[in-house]
């Protein structure tokens, strides 16, 4: 969509979503921002509204599917949402040390649990107007399950395959569906990696490639698109076996 004027981010407190935040504050702009450190997204409220956008925070967590929904509502009778960025996320990585099982339920109950949490409020507020766009941010990650990071890829994955999955069904009722599919980004997130990051990309130009693909409404939104490709080509054309082997070379995520 092009010029949205209401939006909405969730996990904009910091990295990705701060920075989306900041580029789209302006005169004329209306700006409802969640995270849950409250000094953290006070701080870029102020910054969004001294740039001349209205700007409305809150302090949710996408597991609680009926704050959210609160929140949303709310939001959209102050200024009917135009975008929607389902951005709040956790990217930590696992070892066979610890507990799958925990490891797995809160990656999904954040990555999974908490996107669901923001579109579905969102798709039922936009569809009868036949009006708005949702971003979804998986990742390059959710390409093929990687083994230093099994829940979060494959958190990544679910979001992207539903995401593709929802742009087909709701276009022809007016709400354009985007999934987001990074590399790797400079953000909180990255910077604890101790690991060589091929092609890390610089948030604003991160963010220059993710709002030019929304305007385009492009189904799937990649960067950099040297990592885009290699994943894209390794994932079409590698044997299994092979995947195999390179990918459990890698080492784990922070
Ligand atoms: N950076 C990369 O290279 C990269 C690559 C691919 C995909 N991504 C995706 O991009 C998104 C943003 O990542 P980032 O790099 O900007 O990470 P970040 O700097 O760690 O920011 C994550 C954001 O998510 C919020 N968040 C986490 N758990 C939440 C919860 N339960 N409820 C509400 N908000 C929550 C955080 O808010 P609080 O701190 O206030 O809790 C923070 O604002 C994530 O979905 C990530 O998976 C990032």
């Amino acid at each position: 969509m092009k010029n949205p004027k209401s939006i909405l981010i969730t996990g904009a407190s910091s990295g990705l979503g701060a920075a989306l935040a900041r580029d789209y504050a302006t005169h004329g702009i209306t700006l409802f921002l969640s995270g849950r450190n409250p000094d953290r997204l006070t701080a870029i409220g102020k910054d969004c509204q001294s740039r001349g956008a209205t700007v409305h925070t809150g302090l949710v967590d996408v597991k609680d599917k009926t704050a959210m929904s609160d929140w949303i509502i709310k939001c959209d009778g102050i200024t009917a949402l135009d975008l929607v960025v389902a951005n709040a996320g956790i990217g930590i990585g696992f070892t066979t040390e610890m507990d799958l099982e925990a490891h797995t339920q809160q990656v999904f109950d954040i990555n999974v649990t908490g996107v669901f949490n923001t579109i579905h409020p969102a798709i039922r507020l936009m569809q009868p107007r036949a009006h708005g766009q949702i971003a979804i941010i998986s990742s390059l990650a959710g390409y093929h399950g990687l083994p230093g990071s099994p829940a979060y890829s494959t958190s990544k994955a679910c979001v992207k395959a539903y995401g593709e999955a929802l742009r087909g069904l709701y276009a022809s009722h007016g709400v354009e569906i985007n999934v987001v599919c990074p590399g790797y980004v400079k953000s909180p997130m990255t910077a604890v990696n101790d690991y060589p990051m091929p092609f890390l990309m610089a948030t604003d130009k991160a963010i220059k490639a993710l709002r030019r693909g929304l305007e385009k409404n492009q189904a799937r939104v990649t960067f950099p698109w040297q990592l885009s490709l290699i994943y894209g080509a390794l994932v079409r054309l590698l044997p299994e076996w092979l995947f195999d082997r390179m990918f459990r070379l890698m080492p784990a995520k922070k």
